[in-house]
């Protein structure tokens, strides 16, 4: 009997052993692009993308990435999220539902359309008009003072759209806070190869010029996310970038 309990000790012990063999690193490459796009195909068609839901609400939103929101929310505990492109307010809802977990935050959303039966919630406020309008921006900019800002970019995906709403938006962005570019995936990231210049290429061109961001790659880590390299994160709080000021303002400077 002891021979027999050693032998299925050394028999578990190897087992152990091979299975403790270094893990590869998962890539990042084809397995995560092919299911990504599969994933977003099926919902383009009306599918699980376009069916996702937050308490009822629809949420054009990854869930990986819903889940990364939420840790960055504990994490960096903004007193003021402010979200461009509401759509039907699943994501100002989700954004809301965590800050009552947590006891902090307001919410901003901002859409060009107005829309009946968005969720109604104390934390969220429904702003209508265009997210580059200046006064938007000055409205926003006033209501920010004193904040933790946190902002998340997820209206017209067009690239020219994104780099203006970068260059307005980025400067509310508390140091230690994200700026969440949304959809850098379009235009081959691997989805919608034919969607022309988005979010990636004016996140690339924004990072280029500016060292208040750092692109936050460690929020990708469930390898399935809508927003490669759209995580931002503001790690100088000088606002030195010159973006979103006024040609004055940065005269003044
Ligand atoms: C991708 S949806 C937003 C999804 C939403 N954030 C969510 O989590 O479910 C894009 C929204 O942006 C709005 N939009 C498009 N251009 C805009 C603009 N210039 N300013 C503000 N909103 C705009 C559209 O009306 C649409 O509702």
């Amino acid at each position: 009997m002891k021979i027999r309990q050693y032998l299925e000790l050394q028999y578990f012990l190897l087992l152990r052993l091979f299975a403790r063999r270094p893990a590869v690193a998962p890539s990042t490459g084809s397995l995560a692009d092919e299911f990504l796009k599969e994933y977003y195909s099926q919902g383009s068609g009306g599918g699980t993308w376009y069916d996702t839901r937050w308490l009822g609400a629809r949420v054009l939103k990854c869930p990986f990435d819903l889940w990364v929101y939420q840790e960055i929310l504990f994490e960096t505990q903004p007193s003021l999220i402010v979200e461009t492109g509401t759509f039907e307010g699943g994501g100002a809802l989700f954004l809301a539902s965590i800050c009552d977990l947590i006891g902090k935050g307001k919410v901003i959303t901002i859409d060009a359309k107005e829309r009946s039966g968005r969720p109604a919630h104390p934390r969220i406020t429904y702003w209508t008009g265009s997210s580059v309008d200046p006064a938007m921006v000055a409205r926003a900019r006033e209501r920010a003072a004193g904040e933790s800002v946190m902002v998340i970019l997820d209206s017209d995906h067009r690239k020219d759209h994104v780099s203006q709403e970068l260059a307005v938006w980025s400067p509310l962005v508390t140091e230690g806070n994200y700026l969440i570019v949304e959809d850098t995936s379009l235009n081959g990231h691997p989805v919608v190869p034919e969607h022309g210049p988005g979010p990636m290429e004016a996140v690339a061109e924004f990072v280029n010029r500016t060292t208040d961001f750092e692109v936050d790659r460690s929020r990708e880590k469930f390898l399935i996310s809508f927003n490669p390299r759209g995580y931002l994160r503001r790690v100088c709080g000088t606002g030195r970038s010159g973006f979103g000021r006024t040609e004055e303002e940065g005269k003044a400077s």
